[in-house]
């Protein structure tokens, strides 16, 4: 939408909607109306019809839920947010179900209504070209995880393939493991595999690729994971641009449920492109006073990039056995929640020696449990509970 959206308020309390409509001006929205609910709304509706509609609702809700589904079908086009201080599941339904788009719980802030006005207009604009046809149909994807951390050494390489291995086992999906790691690609060793090709030499031809011919480049695993090298010279990494990282994982993404991305502890602006394409990005960080200063920057760098927060899972792993910090202590420093913590092992080292992900050799292992229950969480798949006896067992094989 070129022009700034229009937005008319609807609340029965004339001093209320002044307020909020001075609060909307105040945050740059433009207000071109306001109203009490009923006739009054619904006359603007039809004879000049906003972008947005934001309704107040409170306790009894009738005359506003009644107000919503009038707007709704006098004016189809304009958007309908709900404010309200109730903020049970019963109402924000009653109000979802009367056709509001969205539904705000008070107190308001005037970020929140500016990302819910653009948010739901940007809704409205795709549903409109896709009624048009303007947009093609919505290529299924799946979903991509980018494994990020400030630096090198934390166990970015080792979560990524025991990760990746775990979701085959799992989900039994299509899932590729992607060794984006600009300087010493070390997936190919981890997972014990040969370097037939690599991911610079899809480079070299770039436009000829489609969703099946970038398939004969991938190396399969015999656990069932489909594996994109990095070259085995770090110089070939300069016949890549971002943009042909972007095409490479698009591609990638049209024909696997997963695609896991591994990183170096580097930053570059083909790493910035992964994290651009990153549905989820899991941020390692170890426990150590120098890594956790180096994720406060890998944070405040992905606010700047505008990366949502809802995206980022924060991962701490125990990659050494030293435990100077608590991991209260990492959460308080940060500013941020830890999804998840990985125990430190010590036959990680040995399974990566091995070439044999540890969710493999030792399935019962403390790090295979807890990547286990990651990629368990990631996948929406319920964990199964083993019984005594089998845990018993798996555990001395
Ligand atoms: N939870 C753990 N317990 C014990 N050792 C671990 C753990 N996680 C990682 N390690 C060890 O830490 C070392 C570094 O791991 P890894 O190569 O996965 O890190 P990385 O972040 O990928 O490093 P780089 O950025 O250099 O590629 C390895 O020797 C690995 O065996
Ligand atoms: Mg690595």
């Amino acid at each position: 939408m070129a022009r700034d959206p229009e937005i008319v308020v609807v609340d029965p309390d004339i001093d209320a909607r002044s307020d909020t409509a001075h609060m909307l001006e105040a945050a740059d929205l433009s207000v071109v109306g306001e109203a009490d609910y009923g006739i009054d709304a619904v006359t603007m509706a039809k004879e000049r019809p906003p972008d947005v509609f934001l309704v107040s609702m409170e306790e009894p809700v009738a005359r506003a839920i009644q107000t919503i589904e009038m707007l709704v079908s006098a004016a189809p086009q304009a958007a309908t947010i709900v404010v309200s201080s109730l903020a049970d599941a019963g109402s924000v339904r009653s109000a979802m179900v009367a056709g509001a788009r969205d539904y705000l719980i008070k107190p308001l802030k005037p970020e929140d209504v500016t990302r819910a006005v653009y948010g739901v207009l940007e809704q409205e604009e795709r549903r409109r070209q896709q009624a048009d046809g303007e947009l093609g149909e919505t290529a299924a994807r799946g979903t991509i995880i980018t494994i990020f951390g400030a630096k090198g050494g934390i166990g970015k390489t080792t979560v990524a393939t025991n990760l990746a291995t775990s979701l085959v086992r799992i989900t039994n999906s299509n899932v590729c493991l992607v060794d984006m790691d600009t300087r010493f690609g070390d997936v190919a060793i981890m997972m014990d595999v040969a370097v037939e090709h690599s991911i610079a030499d899809l480079g070299h031809r770039i436009d000829e690729l489609d969703r099946e011919s970038i398939k004969e480049a991938l190396t399969e695993h015999h656990t069932g994971v489909s594996i994109l090298p990095a070259p085995l010279h770090p110089t070939e990494w300069r016949n890549l641009t971002p943009q042909h990282i972007e095409r490479i994982v698009n591609l990638l993404a049209q024909g696997h449920d997963y695609i896991i991305i591994d990183t170096p502890g580097t930053f570059n602006e083909i790493i910035a492109a992964t994290l651009e394409l990153g549905d989820i990005i899991l941020l390692m960080t170890s426990m150590d006073i120098a890594s956790i200063k180096d994720t406060a920057l890998a944070l405040e760098m992905l606010r700047a990039a505008e990366i949502s927060e809802d995206k980022v899972k924060l991962i701490i792993n125990h990659s050494t056995s030293a435990n100077t910090l608590r991991e209260e202590d990492v959460e308080r420093v940060l500013e941020y929640d830890v999804t998840w913590r990985i125990p430190h092992d010590y036959n990680v080292a040995n399974s990566n020696q091995l070439g044999i992900p540890i969710v493999i050799a030792k399935p019962y292992a403390r790090v295979s449990r807890a990547v286990t229950e990651m990629a368990h969480a990631l996948s929406g798949t319920p964990q199964e509970r083993k019984g005594f006896l089998e845990r018993f067992l798996g555990r001395a094989s």
